[in-house]
C-alpha cells in the first residue's frame, strides 16, 4: 500500500513546537486537566473515582459511560450502541474509510478538505472524485455537481461538515439534498464532524449524518470543540453493521482506548454545556478580533467562517504560499498553514481559537510580515 505524505500534519509537525505564535492550531485553547476538574463541579468526587480505576484494557469498544454521553450528541437513531470509541478523529476516520472503501469503486470527495478523508481512500484503491467547494460560493456544495460525480461505481460520498480549512457550515436542507444523492445510489455517506457543536450563531448546529440517514457515518473527537485534544479520544456513529466492520480493522491496530482518557473524557461530555460554552466563548470573542484585523489588511479576504476554530485567508501578494508562510514563520515565529495543504495558492488557513495573547501576537506578526511584502 502506497499513501501520499500527509501535508498538514508535516507541516504542523515541523513548526509547532518551536513556533512564537502558533496561530496554526486547529484546536479550541485546550483545557489544564485542573480546569476539567474545575468545570466538572466536583473535582473531589472526579479524582477519588480516577484513582479506583482498574489500569487493564477497559471496554473494548470504550466504557458505557462514555458511549452513553456520546451517544447523548445525536439523535435517536444513534445509541450507545451505534459508538465506537476509536484514538482521536484520525483513528476514527482511518477505521471508517477502511470498513467503507472497496478497491475499484469511486469515492465522490467535497474539497477542501482534510487530506486524510482523501488520501486514505485513494491508498485503498478507489478512484476519488473531488468536488471543489469555491470562494464565490461562500464555500457552500453545489448539490448537482456532487451529483454528477457519482458513477454507477460509487460507493462512498465523503464530507467534511463544519469544514475544515474554510470554517463554512452546510445547514440541513442542503445535507438532506445530499442524503438524496447519497440515497439514489445507495452510497454512504460519511461525515468528518470533529468541528460540530461549535457553530458560531445560536440554533445553527448542523445535524448529523448519522441522524439523517440509515447509510450516514459520522466521525468526531474530544479534540477540537471540546478542547480535549490531549486525551486521544474519538468515536465513529453509525450504524451497527458499519461499527462492526470497523472494529473489525480497529482489533489490529489499536485493542482499547486508555481507560483514563475514556474516563475523563467521560466527565467532560456529561458536562458538555460547561465546556462548549467555555469554547463557544473563545471563538466567538476572538472571531471578533480576527474580522477587525481582516476589516484593516487591504490585500486580505476571507469568507467569514460559521463554524469552527480555523479560516481560510487569501492573500493579495505573488508569493506562493509555502514560501509566503515559511518567510512569515522564519521572520516573526508566526506559525500559519499553508492554503495548498487544501489545493488552495495564495491563501492560509488561521487558527483562531488559541488563547488571545497568542492570537493578538500572531496577526501582528502578519502585519508586520505584509508591510514587509508591501515595500
Ligand atoms: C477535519 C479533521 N478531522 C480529524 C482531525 C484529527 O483530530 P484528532 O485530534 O481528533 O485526531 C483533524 C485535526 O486537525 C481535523 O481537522
Amino acid at each position: 500500500m502506497r499513501i501520499e505524505p500527509f501535508f498538514v500534519e508535516q507541516w504542523m509537525n515541523a513548526h509547532e513546537t518551536t513556533a512564537t505564535w502558533n496561530i496554526a492550531e486547529t484546536c479550541v485553547h485546550s483545557l489544564t486537566l485542573d480546569q476539567l476538574l474545575e468545570l466538572s463541579g466536583d473535582a473531589d468526587g472526579v479524582v477519588h473515582r480516577l484513582k479506583e480505576i482498574w489500569l487493564g484494557y477497559g471496554d473494548i469498544v470504550g466504557s458505557p459511560r462514555l458511549r452513553a454521553a456520546i451517544a447523548a450528541l445525536y439523535g435517536e437513531r444513534i445509541g450507545p450502541d451505534n459508538v465506537l470509541t476509536a484514538i482521536g478523529a484520525i483513528g476514527a476516520n482511518f477505521l471508517a474509510l477502511y470498513a467503507l472503501v472497496e478497491p475499484g469503486t469511486t469515492v465522490v470527495s467535497v474539497q477542501p478538505t482534510y487530506q486524510q478523508l482523501y488520501s486514505v481512500p485513494e491508498s485503498l484503491g478507489a478512484e476519488v472524485k473531488a468536488v471543489r467547494l469555491r470562494e464565490e460560493d461562500g464555500y457552500q456544495p453545489d448539490v448537482e455537481a456532487i451529483r454528477a460525480a457519482v458513477d454507477g461505481r460509487t460507493g462512498l460520498i465523503v464530507l467534511n461538515n463544519p469544514n475544515n480549512p474554510t470554517g463554512a457550515l452546510i445547514g440541513e436542507p442542503v445535507l438532506r439534498e445530499i442524503v438524496e444523492v447519497a440515497r439514489d445510489a445507495d452510497a454512504w455517506l460519511f461525515c468528518d464532524e470533529v468541528y460540530r457543536m461549535l457553530e458560531h450563531e445560536a440554533g445553527t448546529t448542523a445535524p448529523s449524518v448519522a441522524d439523517l440517514y440509515e447509510k450516514g457515518v459520522s466521525s468526531g473527537s474530544m479534540s477540537k470543540s471540546y478542547s480535549l485534544a490531549g486525551l486521544r479520544t474519538g468515536w465513529v456513529a453509525g450504524p451497527a453493521e458499519v461499527l462492526q466492520r470497523c472494529l473489525d480493522v480497529r482489533d489490529y491496530t489499536t485493542i482499547s482506548g486508555g481507560v483514563l482518557d475514556d474516563a475523563l473524557a467521560a466527565v467532560a461530555l456529561e458536562h458538555v454545556d460547561a465546556v462548549l460554552g467555555r469554547s463557544l466563548g473563545i471563538v466567538r470573542g476572538n472571531l471578533a478580533i480576527v474580522d477587525a484585523w481582516i476589516a484593516r489588511e487591504p490585500r486580505l479576504r476571507y469568507v467569514r467562517p460559521r463554524a469552527g476554530t480555523i479560516a481560510l485567508i487569501h492573500y493579495e501578494y505573488e508569493v506562493p504560499a509555502v514560501d509566503f508562510c515559511q518567510g512569515l514563520f522564519d521572520e516573526s515565529g508566526a506559525f500559519v498553514m499553508p492554503g495548498v495543504a487544501f489545493g488552495e495558492e495564495h491563501a492560509f488557513r488561521l487558527g483562531y481559537a488559541c488563547s488571545r495573547d497568542v492570537l493578538e501576537g500572531g496577526l501582528s506578526a502578519v502585519s508586520d510580515y505584509l508591510r514587509s511584502l508591501d515595500r
